[in-house]
């Protein structure tokens, strides 16, 4: 390795494969692409330098390889991809989500946002993303009262994620034919998620209401699925030990935008590699009547169920929230839970327009943002 003494202390090793793999010359990467030019087939993982030494002209580390190619190295751009522990456990701090659970104390203080200001405010904009990263629900109020809202909040985000069942921005209305989505009547929706029957089902969704019922009902349940899950792994581990481990089919066949079959299966509660929940997935309809499991565990299966269904019921997790014509809901569809109560066909039209968008692409305009707004992530 290349050990470098740092004028301000400490001393930081890199590895000599990682060096050269790593050369920044025109030849090595390409910095328009952000790309390594160095091919693997073409790497000596046993390489060494014959000379490596300090060039105080242009503050560079150089270093010239036995097959006479030469390299060098800014010490800031060493410094930020440093091995030592301590900045390992810096970065692996920067990879962790910042989130707030929550119960049904947020609902007299939700969080919102006012939509022009999202339209036109980069700063606003960025800081709704950080609150819907940290929180997973946000408010949107002010919003035209017409069709394509939502396609206009995604495309100034990222853009729209498009589905089988719905397709881009879509109607969530009763229809007459409904198709085969339970979203498209006027029943009641148990507490869900949507789409577990993907495999990378949309991170983010969006449901705007156009119009409201005007008789009792078509309110929205929202529960933080992380804190039921938190709750669920103090008062029953061995519910959560099955909810994170058995894996649940999730299938929907049906015509609506497109003619589909789809079919998944998902741990209810998925873990991380460090064991930190990382998303949920649940829905009653779409659960599949074929389980993968040997028929003793279907029992304790449908008990660990029962038992994170109560849970995230409680009164302390769940809000309530009727909308008006003129908001957007806006939640992290791989955390937050969403229902919707029965309401009646007769009471006037209940139109809602919806759309989803992936958490890569929000987390890539976050990042846009904080380097333009000078923001330090
Ligand atoms: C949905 C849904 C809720 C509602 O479309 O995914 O859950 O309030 N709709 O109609
Ligand atoms: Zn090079
Ligand atoms: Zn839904």
């Amino acid at each position: 390795m290349v050990e470098v003494e740092w004028s301000d202390g400490g001393v930081s090793s890199f590895p000599y494969v990682w060096l050269r793999d790593n050369c920044q010359c025109p030849q090595c990467f390409k910095p328009d692409s952000c790309s390594r030019l160095v091919l693997m087939s073409d790497l000596d993982v046993n390489v060494s330098p014959v000379r490596a030494e300090s060039q105080a002209r242009g503050g560079l580390l150089w270093v010239e390889w036995s097959d006479g190619h030469q390299s060098h190295y800014d010490w800031q751009w060493l410094k930020e991809r440093c091995f030592s522990p301590h900045a390992m456990s810096e970065r692996e701090r920067a990879w962790q989500r910042k989130t707030q659970l929550w119960g049904a104390e947020i609902t007299h203080d939700l969080p919102k946002a006012d939509f022009p200001v999202l339209l036109t405010d980069d700063r606003a904009l960025y800081d709704f993303l950080v609150i819907l990263d940290s929180v997973g629900l946000v408010l949107v109020q002010n919003v035209p009262c017409d069709v394509g809202q939502v396609e206009r909040l995604a495309n100034r985000v990222a853009f729209l994620k498009q589905t089988s069942g719905f397709g881009k921005e879509f109607a969530v209305v009763n229809k007459s034919k409904p198709g085969s989505d339970m979203a498209y009547t006027s029943a009641k929706l148990g507490l869900h998620t949507d789409l577990n029957y993907y495999n990378y089902k949309p991170g983010v969704q969006m449901l705007h209401c156009i119009e409201q019922t005007k008789g009792e009902g078509g309110d929205n349940s929202l529960v933080d699925g992380f804190n039921a899950a938190h709750q669920l792994k103090e008062e029953n581990p061995d519910a959560f030990r099955l909810l994170t481990t058995l894996k649940v089919a999730f299938r929907h066949v049906g015509v609506d935008y497109q003619k589909y079959i789809h079919k998944q299966r998902q741990n209810i509660i998925r873990l991380n590699d460090q064991d930190e929940i990382q998303s949920i997935s649940y829905s009653d309809p779409t659960r599949a009547s074929i389980l993968d499991m040997p028929a003793d565990q279907v029992q304790p299966f449908y008990d660990a169920l029962k038992a994170f269904n109560t849970t995230m019921h409680l009164p302390g997790n769940c809000v309530r929230l009727k909308m008006a014509a003129g908001e957007m809901m806006v939640f992290d569809n791989t955390r937050v839970l969403h229902g919707r109560s029965a309401y009646s066909p007769d009471s006037g039209t209940r139109h809602l327009q919806g759309g989803y968008m992936d958490w890569d692409d929000v987390y890539s305009r976050m990042r846009v943002l904080e380097m333009e707004l000078g923001i330090e992530g």
